[in-house]
């Protein structure tokens, strides 16, 4: 957390730090002291929980569509300082109809994709002309541009628009990514003023094969426990895809195992995890306790309903995972 917080700082960089990975109050109130701008949440249900925590400012990257979401938005607009985004007229419109009936001023960032084929506007002018259109909206303000992932493509599409937006005097205020995976490149992309981490804080398989961090500082595991070993090279784990979600995320097997590290886990039931350890000199014996870190934090964080924080082998606080399942 501070590692991140002392990088952005020093690169004038505000940070944004992503809560959908921990979805733990105490967690975001730990990053704003350590000098975080604000906090990033992706759905409603998750701002909801932050804001009556005490979480004042949330950036919300996300396309709010539908009368009762809105609402929501809306009043918690009335609380607190946030902003979301939109990717098309459709968003820019229901934004503008339902901030007005409130009588809400609300900042509006346009997406834009750099690669991902997810949301976001395709080209620079697309980006401009909605920016266009959030600025003609009594009750909406253009706020800036946002994308995710970080990349080669993200610094000429923000100059293209920029440049485009400029000759009306429209101004990109803020300039919003994010990814665990790119964030010490953050200060190679002149046109960055903020960073959404998520991963970050806990670390998992994916960081570390991205390079972003290294084995001891990733602080997140499982312990599971061997239930069976049916064949000398196959071992059974009490955990399966309802503790560690299927995701792969492009990698080769489930998670790894600290104590065995060639063991690979190579499929899930809902509550077993099969696990093949051929390739072990030492073979884990049934009851033995395995600490497992799983591909990707975000996914495993959403299927617990508390996190145990450990310091040098003691307990020192258990954490509920306050918006677990917040995903509406
Ligand atoms: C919109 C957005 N911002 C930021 C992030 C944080 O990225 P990471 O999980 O790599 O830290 C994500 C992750 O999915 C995201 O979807």
């Amino acid at each position: 957390m501070q590692r991140l917080q002392s990088y952005l700082d020093s690169h004038g960089i505000a940070n944004w730090p992503h809560i959908k990975t921990h979805k733990i109050p105490a967690i975001a109130q730990m990053q704003i002291a350590a000098g975080a701008a604000g906090i990033t949440c992706q759905k409603i249900g998750e701002v909801e929980i932050m804001a009556q925590a005490g979480l004042r400012n949330i950036f919300l990257p996300y396309n709010i569509i539908g009368e009762a979401k809105l609402n929501r938005l809306m009043e918690l607009a009335q609380q607190i300082e946030i902003s979301v985004t939109a990717d098309s007229a459709f968003v820019v419109d229901g934004l503008a109809q339902a901030a007005q009936q409130h009588q809400v001023t609300m900042p509006v960032l346009v997406e834009f994709d750099t690669g991902l084929a997810r949301c976001g506007v395709q080209t620079p002018q697309q980006a401009a002309d909605l920016a266009y259109r959030i600025d003609r909206q009594s009750n909406l303000v253009f706020d800036g541009l946002m994308t995710y992932p970080l990349n080669e493509r993200t610094d000429s599409f923000v100059q293209q628009t920029r440049a485009i937006l400029e000759k009306d005097r429209v101004s990109v205020r803020r300039v919003s990514v994010g990814g665990t995976p790119q964030m010490w490149q953050a200060h190679e992309h002149p046109v960055v003023t903020e960073y959404r981490a998520g991963m970050y804080i806990y670390g998992d398989r994916y960081t570390l094969k991205s390079g972003a961090m290294k084995l001891e500082e990733v602080a997140f595991s499982v312990i599971t426990t061997v239930v069976s070993r049916p064949t000398p090279d196959r071992g059974i784990l009490d955990g399966g895809s309802k503790t560690f979600s299927s995701d792969l995320v492009g990698l080769d097997g489930y998670g790894l195992i600290l104590e065995y590290p060639q063991a690979r886990i190579y499929s899930f039931s809902e509550e077993h995890g099969h696990f093949d350890f051929s390739d072990c000199l030492e073979k884990p014996e049934i009851g033995e306790r395995l600490t497992v870190i799983p591909n990707h934090c975000c996914s495993v964080t959403n299927l617990f309903n508390e996190i145990v924080a450990v310091r040098d082998g003691v307990v020192e606080t258990i954490w509920p995972v306050a918006a677990r399942g917040a995903v509406q």
